[in-house]
Order: structure tokens, then sequence, then C-alpha cells
């Protein structure tokens, strides 16, 4: 017994000590670069396809916008493809539970429908997610504050944000490169050689050409701008006092922020949300946080497409209804130092309040969000 248990203390120490001699002789183990050069690389590029009526100077239809397209991200048809499954793929957070899409889904034009999103640890953020329809013409920064200035730069910032995806890209691109198909479609998208060429930057580029392709001009506005169909009648009230025009029965002024056809002028209002006796006592200072307090409580005003389909409503999510938000506009929202001109206590019946109300929900999309190419691919 006693010689036994001798022999397997002998035994242990030597397996022990072989292993631990080994590991100290053995090169830590390659990684595999695998070659990706049979694989063919053949793009084939992708138009932004905006309808000719938004391109010409018409009646009261300032033209769009050209979208913002870096010369070294052209969208192609492998490259759109790749960041479809990169957004939809919820191997970009820390634990397999959420995605891109998590926050951004479909159903809601691209938001959650929440008033502030949450993370994979079930942290609630401070911001209400944002719609992406339309996001790639959006040229004056992302974000509520607008502190992020391209879609590459902002598809690198969920994935480490700590309370949204709470990972590291380091993890992320490990996963990627062992992966059964996004090598060969990190090489159909770029070109890469060999697996190791997979990076951050260019998941940050597929993952913004698939948001560049999320644009649409289907809603009942389109197709009456297009001379289509004909607008009802509060419709058509609510239109023109949204664009403040000569026949409206009452000044909204609302096109003075949210500018057709994108329905935003792709700028940062203080439009009453935030009261304030001075301009440091805005609980969310927004844009002041980067280009000084003079924009202190100014926040982008975002696109009132399909705004019918991303209730709530505002930065905070705060109003839950479109007519909790008429009634914030015709209250001209609570006093601050900064709070817009183009925001004053506006005396509308009501029959012009649900005229504005309808008017909006004509900007209603529901092709855009049913559409196979922008579903998840899984
Ligand atoms: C946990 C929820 C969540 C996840 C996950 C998430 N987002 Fe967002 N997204 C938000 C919120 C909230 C905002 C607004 C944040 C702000 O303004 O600070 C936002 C804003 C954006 C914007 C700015 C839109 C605009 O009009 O300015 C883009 C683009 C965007 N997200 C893309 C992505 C991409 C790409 C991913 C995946 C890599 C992603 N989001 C993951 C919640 C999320
Ligand atoms: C002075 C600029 C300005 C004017 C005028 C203005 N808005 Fe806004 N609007 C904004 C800003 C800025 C926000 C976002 C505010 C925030 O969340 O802090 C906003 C938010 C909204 C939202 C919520 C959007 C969302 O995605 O949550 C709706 C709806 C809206 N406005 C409708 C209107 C209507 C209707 C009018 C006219 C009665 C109008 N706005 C007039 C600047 C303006």
């Amino acid at each position: 017994m006693k010689l036994d248990c001798l022999k397997y203390w002998i035994l242990s120490f030597c397996v022990v000590a072989v292993f631990a001699c080994c590991e100290e002789e053995m090169p830590p183990p390659v990684e595999q670069d695998v070659d990706l050069t049979d694989i063919e690389y053949d793009p084939i590029s992708v138009a932004i396809n905006v309808p000719p009526y938004l391109l010409q100077v018409g009646q009261n239809i300032p033209v769009i916008p050209q979208m913002p397209i870096p010369d070294d991200n052209m969208l192609t048809e492998d490259g759109i493809e790749l960041g479809r499954h990169l957004f939809y793929d919820s191997i970009l957070s820390a634990d397999s539970t959420q995605s891109c899409s998590s926050c951004h889904l479909p159903s809601g034009s691209f938001t959650d429908n929440l008033a502030v999103s949450f993370g994979i640890d079930g942290i609630p953020g401070t911001f209400s997610s944002m719609s992406l329809l339309n996001v790639g013409f959006y040229d004056n920064g992302l974000f509520w504050d607008g502190r992020s200035n391209s879609l590459e730069e902002q598809a690198l910032l969920p994935v480490e944000d700590e309370i949204e995806l709470h990972n590291t890209w380091p993890n992320v691109i490990t996963k990627l490169k062992n992966h059964d198909t996004y090598p060969t479609m990190f090489r159909k998208a770029f070109g890469i050689e060999k697996e190791s060429e997979i990076t951050k930057e260019l998941a940050a580029k597929a993952i913004s050409q698939f948001e560049r392709s999320i644009y649409s001009f289907e809603s009942k506005f389109d197709k009456y701008l297009r001379g289509e169909i004909l607008f009802e009648d509060d419709e058509l009230n609510g239109f023109e006092m949204f664009l403040d025009l000569p026949g409206a029965s009452n000044d909204a002024h609302c096109s003075h922020c949210h500018a057709i056809p994108l329905l935003t002028s792709n700028d940062y209002f203080n439009n009453g949300l935030q009261e304030a006796a001075t301009l440091e006592d805005f609980a969310n200072k927004g844009r002041g946080l980067i280009t000084g307090p003079a924009q202190n409580g100014f926040f982008r005003a975002p696109t009132l497409r399909n705004i019918e389909l991303t209730a709530p409503y505002m930065h905070d999510g705060s109003m839950a209804t479109l007519e909790e938000v008429m009634d914030h506009y015709i209250s001209g929202g609570k006093p601050s130092p900064n709070r817009d001109t183009f925001i004053p206590a506006i005396d509308l019946d009501p029959y012009e309040k649900e005229s504005l109300i309808a008017f909006m929900k004509t900007l209603t999309d529901t092709q855009v969000i049913n559409e196979e190419r922008l579903k998840s691919p899984f």
C-alpha cells in the first residue's frame, strides 16, 4: 500500500515535470494564417438610386443632399451583404446575446421603441435609439449630439461601449477569423488575401455600407410629391402648416428644423425640452459638450420620416405619442436662455393639431421596414 502510494507520487511528479519542461521549451502555438486567394474577388458596385424628383428643384422641394461616401469605401454587393450579417450577428457582443439590430429593429424603422436602450448587462443607457432610415445622407455628425463624424467611425463604438455590446474588438476579430463563413465574406467584400487581414476597420466599413443601403422614399408623402396621389384635406392642411406655406391656416414652423425632403435639416437646436435658468443648468448638455456652452441643450433635429413607427420620442424618450409631441410644440416648451426663436407657443385649434399629426403619418414608409434585403440574414 505504502509503496503504491510512493510510486504514484513519483509518477505524478515526473508527469508534472515533463509537462512543465515541455511548456517551457515548446514555442507558443502559431496561429494559422489561412490564405484566401483561391476565393474569387469580383466586386460589383452598387449605386444609390435617389428618385429623380428629389434631384430637381421643385416648388417647395429642395434638392436632396448628396450622400457622403468615402472614396475608400464605395458600396459593393458583397460589402453590403457582409455588413448586413455583422449588423444582425450577436457575435459582436461579449455574451453573444445582442447585435446592432437589438436596438435598431426594422419594425421600429431601425429603433427599439424604448425610451432608452438597454445593453447586454441590462443597464439602461442615457439616450433613446435613433432611426437608421436614410442615415447615409447625414453629413453633419451622428448621434443626438453629433459627436461621431462618420458611419465608419460610429460603427466602431457600440462593440466596446460598456452599456451596449460590452465586448472588445480583438475578441470579435478572433471570433470572425475562426468563423466558418466570415473569412470568405471579408475576402469577397474587400479582396483581402489572408485571414489576418480581417480588422475592425473593415468590419466597420462593411456595416457602414449596409447602413448606407437603408434608404427609401416610398411614403405617401413621396407619392404625393411625385404626383401619384392626392392628400386628404387634413394631411394637406398639416403639410402647409408644417412648411409655413402662404395658404396655410397657421404657421407651425416645423420645417425650419425638420426640412424636406429628408425631414431633418441635419442640424442641432434647442426645441424647449429642458428648463434651464442659465446655460450651465441643462441636465443634459447635448451638443454643447462638443461645440461649447452656447449650444448647451441643443440636440439633433431627427428625421420625421417613419415617425409613426419610432415612439417614444425625443432623445430621452420622454414623449409617448405624437399628440404629446404636438402639445409640447403648442406650448412652446420649457424656458431656457437659448431656446430657438422658431419654438414660440403656437395657437393651434384641435383640427390644426390633428392635421399636423395626419401629415406626419404620411411620412410612414412600410416598404422599407419589410424589404428582404434589409432584414436579418439569419
Ligand atoms: C444597446 C443598444 C444599441 C446597440 C447594441 C447599438 N445601438 Fe446604435 N444607437 C443606440 C442609441 C441609444 C443611439 C443614440 C445614442 C446617442 O445619441 O448617444 C444610437 C445611435 C446610432 C447611430 C446614429 C444615428 C444617427 O442618426 O445619428 C448609428 C448610425 C447607430 N446607432 C448604429 C449602430 C450600429 C452599427 C450598431 C452595432 C455595431 C449599433 N448601433 C448598436 C443604441 C444602440
Ligand atoms: C427649432 C427647431 C425645431 C422646430 C421648429 C421643430 N422641431 Fe421638432 N425637434 C427638434 C429637435 C432638436 C428635436 C429633438 C429634441 C431632443 O430630443 O432633445 C425634435 C424632435 C421632434 C420629434 C421627435 C423625433 C424623434 O425621433 O424622437 C417630433 C415628432 C418633432 N420634433 C416634430 C416637430 C413638429 C411637428 C414641429 C412643428 C410643430 C417641430 N418638430 C418643430 C427641433 C425642432
